[in-house]
């Protein structure tokens, strides 16, 4: 008998349901994005989030169930993100899933966020050897994760302050590229030279895999605002490359020095800020010179999806690991 799990995703201002059948074969991953509301506001309002998600969320069930062509009596289990993210956004998913999870009698699977990014590399590769190390790297997460084993999670380092993705973001609306910025900074960087700005990297002390962007954030405002008062021009291509390095570079050398630490042959990466292409080369480039292999999500499973949720859900089923109908959401919820 197979396995189809229903994943429903609602943290932040994707509303996605989808349909996964043993693990592996996707059959539908619909993604209902309110960008274009947010756009207006620079950033994810959270209240008109919640709305759109109450609006969106049962049209794309039903989406899902068609596109994958099963009806809902098919369905092994529903598997639903409750943390973290926005609270408001959280409940439209949680209380859709406990819905269907009792009138259908099937169980109801928690899904943690970051769980799902992760899963997001076991959809293409669910052979992958452990222990693996995760480069987790979203707009609210900048994490380096540890995975002895199958479901079981260690942090060696987070962000103290911006995650990766919160910092291109504020960014890109200090350069006036518009929003989310990480697309938009990626593309601008490909035409610009990252030596041109000097931008600081900061490591911390030493032998910390923790993360810090705040400084370069306010270095690359400080850069701006110099270039407005001295009526400068600025390349704005140099500078995306520039920033985008200092960012990246960071990034890879933590993730090498957790390699390094842990022993891992296996690297992968989750979360939108995974999709950056320079990002994506540079990790490869070390990683072979490190004898590593590397192992991404494809782009469109980067950033907030239900598949990912549906894979993670799949595991927690063999394992059992189902939630109770009290389900809450949990905003700050830890891996
Ligand atoms: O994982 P995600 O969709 O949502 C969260 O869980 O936060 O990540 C969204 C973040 C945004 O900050 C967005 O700017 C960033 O991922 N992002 C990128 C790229 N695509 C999305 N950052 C850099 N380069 C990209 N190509
Ligand atoms: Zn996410």
């Amino acid at each position: 008998m197979s396995i189809t799990i229903l994943g429903i995703e609602t943290s932040c201002d994707e509303t996605s349901a989808a349909v996964l059948v043993d693990g592996v074969d996707l059959r539908s991953n619909i993604i209902s994005s309110q960008i274009e509301i947010h756009k207006k506001f620079g950033g994810v309002v959270p209240e008109v989030a919640s709305r759109k998600h109450l609006e969106n969320v049962h049209p794309v069930i039903i989406e899902a169930l068609e596109k994958a062509d099963v009806t809902p009596g098919d369905l092994s289990a529903v598997a639903v993100t409750y943390g973290p993210g926005l609270v408001g956004a959280l409940l439209v998913g949680v209380a859709a899933a406990k819905a269907m999870a009792y009138a259908l009698d099937i169980p109801l699977i928690g899904v943690n966020h970051l769980e799902g990014h992760i899963a997001a590399n076991f959809l293409a590769q669910p052979d992958l050897e452990f222990p693996l190390l995760c480069l987790v790297v979203s707009g609210g997460h900048s994490d380096l994760v540890y995975l002895p084993s199958r479901g079981e999670y260690r942090l060696l380092g987070r962000t103290r302050d911006d995650a990766a993705g919160e910092a291109f973001d504020k960014v890109a609306r200090a350069m006036g590229l518009g929003y989310p910025g990480g697309p938009l900074i990626d593309k601008l960087a490909r035409e610009g030279n990252p030596e041109a700005v000097q931008f600081p990297r900061a490591f911390l002390e030493e032998g910390s895999l923790d993360f810090s962007f705040s400084g370069l954030k306010s270095a690359v405002l400080n850069y701006l605002n110099r270039a407005a008062m001295l009526k400068e021009d600025i390349n704005k291509a140099d500078l995306a490359a520039s920033f985008q390095r200092a960012v990246v570079e960071v990034l890879v050398e933590k993730t090498m020095m957790a390699v390094q630490r842990t022993g891992v042959k296996t690297i992968m990466m989750a979360g939108g800020v995974a999709a950056n292409g320079g990002l994506r080369a540079l990790l490869q480039e070390r990683a072979s010179a490190a004898g590593c292999r590397v192992v991404l999500p494809p782009l469109h499973l980067c950033t907030d999806n239900a598949a990912m949720i549906a894979c993670a859900g799949y595991y927690k089923y063999l394992r059992g690991d189902f939630a109770p109908l009290t389900l809450n959401a949990v905003p700050a919820l830890a891996l």
